[in-house]
């Protein structure tokens, strides 16, 4: 019954967002999902209480913004099945991992509206408020987990080149896998991993993209593309792009391939830099990454380090 009355909730949505009329009368929508026009008002109220911007007036209803829909029946027909779309979560970490136990496939994709608990990397809060786009990408590659590295540069490469093909913005990468615009935080992604013998289970890499939100009263060293551009636009598209690019890239790991087509996207290479690992701070010039992704660091002393992971700030 529950999930009878998400259907028929889902479908009433469905419907104003394919009604090639901006307004779609209450009889209408009766009439096409066999319901009643209270059921169908009960619905609308429950979509509107969720956040949907659903306008109701004379002639019926009408579904406001409708390019920033999530919903998994507004992306084309083969992604519908893996994208997971929640209003409000904790963290789409926990919802993905659940997830991914639970047997989605390879590349579904969970998004909220809103998560109560986003975190970061070393569990930092990370600050998901409307507007922004707030993924976490489930993969089940058949790899062993030393290969797993790599996933996290094609995602960050991915959208750093979709951003920049949509929007024309002067997108960077920096080491490990933050977007930045000059020296403001775009985005950021996190990965967790979970094995099974000598092979992968599942990798589930989160995205905070700052979007159409303003992350500055939290941040202030963010920004968002809304800000940058000085107007909104659809995390659909981004959304959308991401996942077709994501797995074009990886239907063949290439890591050599990943690697130096990263490399054209970052502006760690060539910078001063600060390195924070659990127990050590570095400082140099980074001179390259590696094709494992190691960041490659000539210190004061002209020593060479290769450092394989660690909080990087560009001083
Ligand atoms: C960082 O730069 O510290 C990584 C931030 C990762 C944030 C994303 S938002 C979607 C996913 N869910 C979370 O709780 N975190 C990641």
């Amino acid at each position: 019954m529950v999930n009878e009355t998400k259907n028929t909730k889902e479908a009433v949505l469905s419907l104003l967002y394919r009604s090639p009329d901006d307004v779609l009368s209450g009889v209408a929508i009766s009439r096409k999902l066999d319901i009643t026009r209270v059921a169908v008002w009960k619905h609308i109220s429950a979509l509107k209480n969720e956040g949907f911007d659903i306008e109701s007036m004379p002639k019926g209803y009408r579904l406001n913004n409708k390019d920033d829909l999530l919903m998994p029946f507004c992306f084309p027909k083969d992604m519908r099945n893996r994208i997971y779309r929640f209003n409000s979560v904790e963290s789409t970490m926990d919802t993905a991992r659940s997830l991914a136990k639970e047997g989605a496939c390879h590349l579904s994709a969970v998004v909220a509206e809103n998560q109560t608990l986003g975190r970061g990397r070393l569990n930092r809060t990370w600050h998901s408020s409307q507007g922004g786009l707030w993924l976490t990408l489930i993969l089940k590659p058949d790899i062993p987990p030393i290969y797993s590295y790599i996933y996290n540069f094609a995602a960050s490469l991915t959208m750093a080149s979709v951003l920049k093909k949509q929007f024309d913005v002067p997108v960077s990468v920096k080491w490990p896998n933050d977007l930045l615009i000059g020296s403001r935080k775009l985005a950021g992604l996190l990965s967790e991993m979970e094995t099974r013998g000598d092979m992968v289970e599942f990798i589930n890499i989160g995205i905070g993209l700052n979007v159409n939100n303003s992350p500055q009263k939290d941040e202030p060293r963010a920004i968002s593309l809304k800000e940058y551009l000085g107007r909104p636009v659809c995390r659909k598209e981004i959304l959308e792009s991401f996942l077709h690019d994501f797995e074009q890239l990886t239907q063949t790991i290439d890591c050599e391939k990943i690697i130096s087509r990263w490399k054209t996207m970052t502006s760690t290479i060539g910078s001063d830099v600060k390195i924070e690992t659990l127990g050590d701070v570095f400082e140099g010039r980074a001179v390259d990454v590696d094709i494992s992704g190691a960041l490659i660091l000539q210190t004061r002393d002209q020593s060479i380090q290769k450092i394989i992971y660690g909080d990087c700030f560009h001083t």
